[in-house]
């Protein structure tokens, strides 16, 4: 029942999705934006190919080129048309009309005129790329309403202005450069610690006043240029001492005075951050104090309901015997340390710690890394929050690891964060909660209900997702030692609501980098193959289930390998089956280096889909 429910919503999923594709209104909008840009070019447009009576996301029409679409089929998700001598405005209202629209490059052209307010309608907007133009007057206040925004490249241009002081409250954003501009006012308080080396630059504008605290490990380079600008990290101090500075407990009457500089004034600050250590561990120590009193109450009631669910915090205790572990230093860093990446489309209220902290939480499993909870917020948003155990990853790398996945381009068949926190007590990633499950548990349930409900169809497209989704990932964060997922296996696949598989945890667990970095991703894929093609799903060691399928391989009673409900089910080819099969085998070879890269795995399946595509229409139409 409950499967041909699932299998019903699948095809009508397939259907909708194949007839998909950019309205006609999102096509025009599009040529008009760019007729827009291009005054002195009128012709851009038809050279180009962006022709109103053809799809931009059909990749067998010709045309609509410096355009991706996501997944080939549904949306336009990048725009690139980087120095190709435009010398109009932008139409944001026009270009914002493709909803899904993710990544804007428009750098190293001749763009005149602002940025309009209405970019704010690109509500999935996350990198925006207009460096090198021409623009001018005060950046939009609607900008700080792009909550996906990551990465902002405004620089050389001629803005100027304040910048709106919401911006910084993206808590996503991890790239902000607006170099060589006209910009003035004072610095917001960012969320500094998000920004990797190079990736936050305000130098060469007009701004004043002191530098908010926390951008001491960004490089004075960021900052210098700024007649008005003071303090740490740059060399001039300000005078009347900031008011955002630390408490100083020895008040010195000659601070300041030249000849003491350099150690007078690192002296007084240390002083000041012991001070202020003491305080924030004095007012953590009253706070566990008065939690452990309210604690002991909480606990008797838990106990006296039995119900399996209980707050979140107290399902942590029982899990390591250890006393309220996160909340306790949340006491001295409320709110502060959760990064909050991604606006969830569950809810539209704002993420907060606290609220996670007291939300309902109920234990989904426990793995080599961590154990996963499902949290239900207050208003009903049901999230999954994933609680690392402490695998040695300092929590700066382990920062930056998050924030570089996710800055990555979002793809179909990879769930992305929603929100992480970390400090020296733990570290938690949250994740919208997934209703249909994990593959895994897809697998075992199919075999318990005889199977028969997963057609082979659904498992090439499963597998042809999967591999999609990591080869893509592997392209993104090849940029300064590839980024793998770490733990690729078939309890990390989740399924979305239309049942196709989103690959969860990337990049929690750390994986050597480097060369061959991917590797270890590509094994665990082909474990998922092999879990697929076989229905077994693997219940403690992987390697069991390789060393199985290739003596059987060995045996020549290939066919024996496959789920019997595939082998009998429609649509299956045993000459399709055996290629995927020796793809899966190719995966799982000993040798890491004999292992194929998941951009060549993605192609190899791909072509047995696309045959598989052809003999279905083949026998359709006989
Ligand atoms: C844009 O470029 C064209 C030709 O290259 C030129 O004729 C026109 O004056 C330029 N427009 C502006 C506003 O610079
Ligand atoms: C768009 O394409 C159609 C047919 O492919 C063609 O007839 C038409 O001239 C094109 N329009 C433009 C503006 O190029
Ligand atoms: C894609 O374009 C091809 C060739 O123009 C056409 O035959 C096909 O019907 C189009 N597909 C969709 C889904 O629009
Ligand atoms: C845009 O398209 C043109 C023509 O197809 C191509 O030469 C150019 O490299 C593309 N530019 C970008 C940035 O993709
Ligand atoms: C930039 O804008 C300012 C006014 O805001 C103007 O005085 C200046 O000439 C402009 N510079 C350039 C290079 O256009
Ligand atoms: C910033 O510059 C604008 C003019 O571009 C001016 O009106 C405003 O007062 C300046 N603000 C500050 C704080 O200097
Ligand atoms: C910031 O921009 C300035 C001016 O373009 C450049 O000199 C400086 O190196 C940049 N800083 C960093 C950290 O990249």
């Amino acid at each position: 029942m409950e499967h041909s429910a699932l299998l019903l919503f699948h095809f009508l999923f397939l259907f909708f999705s194949l007839i998909a594709g950019e309205s006609d209104d999102v096509r025009k909008s599009l040529i008009r934006f760019l007729e827009k840009l291009s005054p002195n070019d009128p012709q851009l447009a038809q050279r180009l190919g962006w022709n109103a009576s053809t799809d931009p996301c059909n990749g067998t029409a010709v045309g609509w080129s410096n355009l991706t679409c996501i997944d080939k089929k549904m949306a336009v998700q990048t725009i690139s048309l980087e120095g190709m001598g435009l010398n109009g405005t932008i139409d944001a209202g026009e270009l914002c009309r493709a909803p899904s629209l993710a990544v804007v490059r428009l750098q190293d052209n001749f763009i005149r005129g602002i940025l309009p307010a209405e970019i704010s309608n690109c509500a999935n907007l996350m990198h925006l790329y207009l460096r090198n133009n021409q623009l001018v007057g005060s950046l939009p206040s609607s900008l700080a309403d792009l909550g996906n925004l990551k990465l902002l490249d405004l620089s050389n241009n001629n803005f100027s202005g304040e910048l709106p002081a919401a911006l910084s409250r993206i808590s996503g954003l991890s790239g902000f450069l607006v170099q060589n501009n006209n910009l003035n006012g004072s610095i917001p308080g960012f969320w500094f610690r998000n920004f990797g080396a190079g990736y936050f630059n305000v130098s060469y504008n007009q701004f004043s006043g002191p530098i908010p605290e926390g951008a001491e490990d960004i490089g004075s380079a960021s900052f210098s240029g700024n007649q008005g600008l003071c303090g740490r990290p740059l060399p001039n101090a300000c005078s009347p001492p900031s008011p955002s500075s630390s408490p100083s407990p020895s008040p010195s009457p000659d601070q300041g005075k030249k000849d003491h500089w350099g150690t007078r004034e690192k002296l007084i600050l240390f002083s000041g951050y012991i001070a202020l250590g003491l305080f924030l561990l004095a007012y953590a120590a009253y706070r566990v104090l008065r939690k452990k009193a309210a604690k002991r109450n909480k606990k008797i009631a838990a106990s006296e309901s039995s119900s399996p669910k209980s707050s979140f915090t107290m399902n942590k205790t029982v899990a390591t015997g250890s006393e309220h572990p996160i909340s306790t230093e949340s006491a001295a860093t409320e709110g502060s340390t959760l990064v909050v990446l991604k606006k969830s489309t569950t809810t539209a209220a704002e993420l907060k710690f606290e609220e996670l902290l007291k939300a309902p939480a109920e234990l989904l499993g426990r793995g080599r890394f961590g154990s996963v909870y499902k949290v239900v917020m207050a208003d009903g948003a049901a999230l999954a929050v994933k609680r690392l155990k402490d695998s040695g990853g300092s929590g700066a790398e382990f920062r930056r690891r998050m924030v570089r996945v996710d800055m990555a381009a979002r793809h179909p068949n990879v769930l992305p964060a929603v929100a992480f926190y970390c400090s020296s007590q733990g570290k938690l990633v949250v994740y919208e909660f997934q209703q249909n499950g994990s593959l895994l548990n897809l697998l075992r349930g199919s075999n318990r209900a005889g199977g028969g409900a997963f057609d082979w169809s659904w498992r090439l497209r499963v597998a042809a997702g999967i591999a999609e989704g990591l080869a893509f990932m592997h392209k993104e964060l090849d940029s300064e030692g590839l980024i793998g997922h770490g733990n690729l296996k078939s309890s990390n696949i989740l399924m979305n609501a239309g049942m196709d598989p989103c690959i969860s945890e990337y990049g929690l667990v750390v994986a050597n980098a480097g060369d061959g970095a991917d590797k270890p991703d590509v094994y665990g894929f082909g474990i998922i193959l092999l879990e697929l093609l076989t229905g077994k799903p693997v219940q403690n060691d992987p390697q069991e289930l390789a060393k199985w399928v290739n003596s059987v391989v060995r045996e020549e009673w290939t066919v024996e390998v496959f789920d019997k409900s595939i082998v009998s089910g429609a649509g299956a080819s045993e000459e399709r089956m055996v290629q995927m099969l020796q793809v899966g085998l190719r995966c799982v070879n000993p040798s890491a280096k004999a292992r194929p890269s998941m951009d060549q795995v993605a192609s190899m399946i791909n072509a047995v889909r696309e045959e598989d595509e052809r003999s279905l229409l083949v026998s359709e139409s006989e």
